[in-house]
């Protein structure tokens, strides 16, 4: 006997519009972005918690990823058609080397470099994929800071679905470029920053038939709210004060809230965290929005050293504004020097990411600082790259920058070289 699986829609943020769960298009003919909505699951709080936590011992893979064994608050319809490396079940780390620097000893750490390409993008790009694959998609694209292009070329790669990319040229790091590369997407070097490769995107993705992938597309979304779900499993379920992380697109911003909501709803948490969103100061269009009281939309001309977070006009707004609004949350900025000294203190401790991610915890000491985040707070930082995503640090001339030192191969150069402090 076949099961019948539950079906899901998309419901237009703006107007309200219903659609299938297999509709091509991912936004709405009046112009606003789909949120999808699921059947109610068969279980809630504990007894919803308990089936998630079970399925880390399934023999299948796909059952015990991190994202699908959310299956029923992410795409329950998705059935034997699901594209899983696997990804996600991240660890949750302390350090208290990066917490004194921060100034909250109760700092935790969720290490979203650790997913199979490296960043917290495969989480949403298993169930775009998905989804692609479930259309019958022809080719598949993204605009992209690097990380997502390298999530789309693999998963696609896996699936066999063509890729497309588009990337910034001369702004994306080696080691991004490389991995689209490697599994085969055609990589276009776009002469402009993020924001125009975006619009392109868009663009080729309405004239030219293509499937959209970036996180506009719901179903990324989706897939990224289990870095949420898994953190407050982590948390046994009892949420931090606050969950800190860097926001760019503000696709993943708009997914923390989503997963807030679902978890709240469905009484898995029993009380709010708050969000910390944090943004380049050279790349702040956001926190310039919170300051001003989210009355108009801002735009900028975006620089920064942490080249994942480079975008002037982020394409999920609206919804990551819903999400600061329902979760009573922040919006701050840091300077390059900061996301700088934030990565020095998460890479000394053994730990290590990439430059963008950094700006989460560099985002946490000022507002420790400030007095917005108490010292003796519960806070989880989210790492959203891996450290070898920019092997250059961000920086070449970094002052702490410990610098290899090249010597004969004789003994008393290493004598010579050990008498000094590492
Ligand atoms: N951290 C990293 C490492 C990223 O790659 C990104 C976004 C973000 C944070 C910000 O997340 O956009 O959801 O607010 N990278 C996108 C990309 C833009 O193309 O890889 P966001």
């Amino acid at each position: 006997m076949t099961r019948v699986l539950p079906e899901s829609r998309l419901v237009c943020e703006q107007c309200g519009t219903e659609f299938p769960e297999l509709t091509a298009r991912i936004d709405c003919e009046c112009g606003g972005l789909f949120a999808l909505r699921h059947p109610v699951p068969g279980a809630r709080g504990e007894g919803l918690a308990r089936r998630f936590e079970l399925r880390k011992g399934e023999d299948n893979v796909v059952a015990r990823s991190g994202v699908w064994r959310f299956r029923e608050l992410v795409y329950p319809g998705a059935g034997a058609e699901v594209v899983s490396h696997p990804e996600g079940n991240t660890a949750l780390l302390k350090r208290d080397r990066v917490a004194e620097w921060a100034g909250v000893a109760g700092l935790s750490l969720k290490h979203e470099g650790h997913n199979p390409t490296g960043s917290f993008k495969d989480r949403g790009m298993t169930v775009g994929i998905t989804q692609a694959r479930r259309l019958g998609a022809a080719a598949v694209l993204c605009a992209s800071t690097g990380n997502t292009a390298a999530s789309l070329a693999a998963y696609a790669a896996q699936a066999g679905i063509p890729a497309l990319v588009m990337v910034p040229a001369g702004q994306v790091t080696m080691g991004k470029l490389a991995q689209s590369l490697a599994y085969g997407a055609r990589t276009l070097l776009v002469r402009g920053d993020f924001d125009a490769c975006m619009r392109l995107a868009r663009e080729a993705a309405s004239q030219l038939g293509i499937y959209l992938l970036n996180s506009v597309n719901p179903f990324r979304i989706e897939g990224q709210k289990t870095i949420v779900f898994e953190l407050l499993e982590q948390c046994g379920w009892d949420p931090p004060d606050w969950i800190a992380l860097p926001a760019g697109n503000l696709g993943n911003t708009a997914a923390f809230g989503a997963a807030l909501r679902d978890a709240f709803a469905l009484g898995l948490i029993r009380r709010m965290p708050r969000l910390a969103a944090v943004q380049a100061a050279g790349a702040a269009p956001f926190a310039a929005g919170f300051r001003g009281g989210f009355t108009r939309r801002e735009r900028v001309q975006p620089e920064t050293v942490a080249t994942a977070i480079r975008i002037g006009d982020p394409a999920s707004w609206d919804r990551a504004v819903r999400a600061i609004r329902e979760t009573n949350g922040v919006v701050t900025d840091v300077p390059d020097q900061d996301i700088l000294d934030a990565k020095s203190a998460i890479d000394t401790s053994g730990v290590g990411c990439e430059p963008a991610s950094a700006a989460s915890v560099a985002g946490v000491r000022r507002l420790v600082r400030e007095g917005t985040i108490a010292p003796g707070a519960r806070v989880v930082a989210v790492l959203t790259g891996h450290l070898l995503k920019d092997p250059s640090g961000g920086s070449e001339t970094t002052a702490r920058a410990n610098q290899p030192i090249e010597i004969e191969p004789r003994l008393t150069e290493v004598e010579r070289f050990m008498a000094r402090p590492i």
